[in-house]
C-alpha cells in the first residue's frame, strides 16, 4: 500500500491553492502530471553543480557525461532493456518518432506495407504516413465503437508486404489497454518491425521490453513525474544498422545515433530523478526489482481511484463513458466521457471553477474521435488519475459534474 499523504508532500505543486485559498486537483495528468521536488532539486541541482557541454577533460563536463549515462542506464532499467545503449534520448516522443520514420525510409520501399492504427496518437501516425511519399501503403487497423481496437481487422491486414506495426499500448484520449501481446503473437510470424507507443502506458503500468519483444519503444517523461523529455529504446543491434539524420562529427553508434546537437542536459537529470522516484515506492533488492514493486502499488491504487471515477460517473443521467470498462483492466486510469447537453470544453470550463483541471478535446488522437462522431461535439473531457491523487478528489469532481 502507498502511502499517498506520504507521496502529495513530495509535490510542491499540490501546495497550490486559489486565490480564495482552495486546493487544486489534478486530473489532467495523461497531459502532463505534477513534478516531485527531487525531481526540480535535480534539474536546478545540475545548472548549481554540474553545468557543462560532454565529453570534456574537466571536471563538470565529467560529471555531465556521468549523468548522461546514468539516466540511460536507469531509463534501460524502467524498461527492462539490455543496457543504456539501447536508450537515446530526444526532446518529445513526436520528433524522436520523426527522426525514426526518416531513417526507415530508406530502407522500406514503394509497395511496402507499415501498419498503424486508427486509435493512435498522431505522434505514432503522422511520421509513418510521411512515408506515403515513397510509396509506403500505410494500412490502418480500425477502431470499433467500443473503443478498442479490431483484432480480426489487424489480423486480415498483416502480410507478408508488411514491414512495420506501430501501434500504441494504450490509448491516450480513451484509456483503451491494447492487447499488446496478441498484436505481438501475430507480428513475430512475420519478418517486420514491431514499434510501441507507451507514452501513455509509462505513467501506470511496467515495461518489459524483452517480453514485448518490440523493435523500438517510445515514451515521455512528462507523463511520469519527469520534465519534457523523451526516449526511444531500439531493440540491440538495431540502430547501429539504420542510416539516421546526424552530423559526421558526432558519435556514429547507437545509443547516440539518432540524437542530434546538444541535449537538455539539466532535463536528463531530472528524467533520472523522476524514475528515482518511481523505483523509491517499491521495495526489492535492485533498481529494477523496485521499479517492478512500485507499478503494481501505483497501478493498484490508481486502478481503485479510477473504478470510483468510472462508478460515479456512469451514476450521471447526463453523462455518457466513452471506452472501454474496467472490467479485466480494459483501461488505464483515464476516463473519457460527453455530456448530454454540454461541450467537452463548457465541462472543462465548470470543473476549472471548482478547481478541477481536466482536459478536452481530441488530444491529437484526432483519428479516434473522428471516428467515434465526437469531433463536432469538440471531442471528450478527459479524467485522468496519478499516484497523488486522492479519494476525496473524486467525490468532489462527481459532485461538481453532478451539479452541471
Ligand atoms: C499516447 C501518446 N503518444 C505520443 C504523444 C506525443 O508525445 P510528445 O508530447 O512527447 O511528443 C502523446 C502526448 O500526449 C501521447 O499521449
Amino acid at each position: 500500500m502507498l502511502d499517498i499523504n506520504k507521496i502529495r508532500e513530495k509535490f510542491p505543486s499540490l501546495n497550490l491553492k486559489d486565490s480564495n485559498g482552495n486546493d487544486i486537483i489534478y486530473l489532467d495528468g495523461p497531459g502532463g502530471t505534477q513534478v516531485p521536488s527531487n525531481v526540480i532539486n535535480g534539474i536546478s541541482n545540475y545548472y548549481k553543480k554540474y553545468n557543462a557541454n560532454t565529453h570534456g577533460e574537466f571536471i563538470t563536463s565529467i560529471e555531465t557525461d556521468r549523468i548522461m549515462g546514468e539516466l540511460r542506464s536507469k531509463a534501460a532499467s524502467l524498461l527492462g532493456a539490455e543496457d543504456g545503449k539501447c536508450i537515446s534520448i530526444g526532446q518529445n516522443m513526436t520528433s524522436l518518432n520523426f527522426s525514426l520514420a526518416r531513417c526507415l525510409s530508406k530502407i522500406f520501399n514503394e509497395g511496402d506495407e507499415l501498419i498503424i492504427s486508427e486509435l493512435d496518437h498522431e505522434a505514432n501516425r503522422g511520421p509513418w504516413k510521411t512515408l506515403e511519399d515513397i510509396g509506403v501503403k500505410i494500412i490502418e487497423i480500425e477502431l470499433m465503437p467500443n473503443g478498442e481496437l479490431d483484432y480480426d481487422d489487424f489480423s486480415k491486414k498483416i502480410n507478408d508486404k508488411t514491414v512495420m506495426v506501430a501501434v500504441g499500448m494504450s490509448s491516450n484520449a480513451l484509456g483503451t489497454m491494447n492487447k499488446i501481446d496478441r498484436i505481438r503473437d501475430i507480428v513475430i510470424k512475420y519478418k517486420c518491425l514491431f514499434l510501441l507507443d507507451a507514452v501513455h502506458y509509462a505513467p501506470h503500468f511496467s515495461i518489459d521490453v524483452k517480453k514485448l519483444d518490440c523493435d523500438f519503444l517510445l515514451c515521455s517523461a512528462y507523463k511520469f513525474y519527469g520534465p519534457h523529455m523523451s526516449f526511444l529504446y531500439s531493440r540491440p543491434g538495431l540502430l547501429d544498422k539504420l542510416d539516421t539524420d546526424r552530423l559526421i562529427v558526432q558519435d556514429q553508434n547507437a545509443p547516440y545515433r539518432i540524437e542530434t546537437g546538444t541535449l537538455n542536459h539539466a532535463a536528463c537529470h531530472g528524467v533520472s530523478k523522476a524514475i528515482d522516484f518511481i523505483s523509491e515506492l517499491g521495495i526489492g533488492t535492485n533498481y529494477r526489482e523496485k521499479i517492478i514493486d512500485s507499478y503494481k502499488k501505483l497501478s493498484h491504487h490508481e486502478f481503485t481511484l479510477a473504478s470510483q471515477l468510472f462508478e460515479g460517473l456512469n451514476k450521471l443521467k447526463n453523462i455518457q463513458i466513452i471506452g472501454p470498462d474496467f472490467s479485466s483492466r480494459k483501461r488505464t486510469p483515464t476516463v473519457s466521457f460527453i455530456h448530454k447537453s454540454k461541450s467537452a470544453n463548457e465541462i472543462c470550463r465548470e470543473l476549472a471553477r471548482h478547481n478541477i483541471c481536466a482536459w478536452d478535446g481530441h488530444f491529437y488522437a484526432l483519428k479516434a474521435i473522428q471516428k467515434l462522431g465526437l469531433e463536432k461535439k469538440g471531442g471528450v473531457t478527459r479524467l485522468g488519475i496519478s499516484v497523488y491523487n486522492q479519494s476525496y478528489e473524486i467525490d468532489k469532481t462527481i459532485k461538481a459534474l453532478s451539479e452541471i
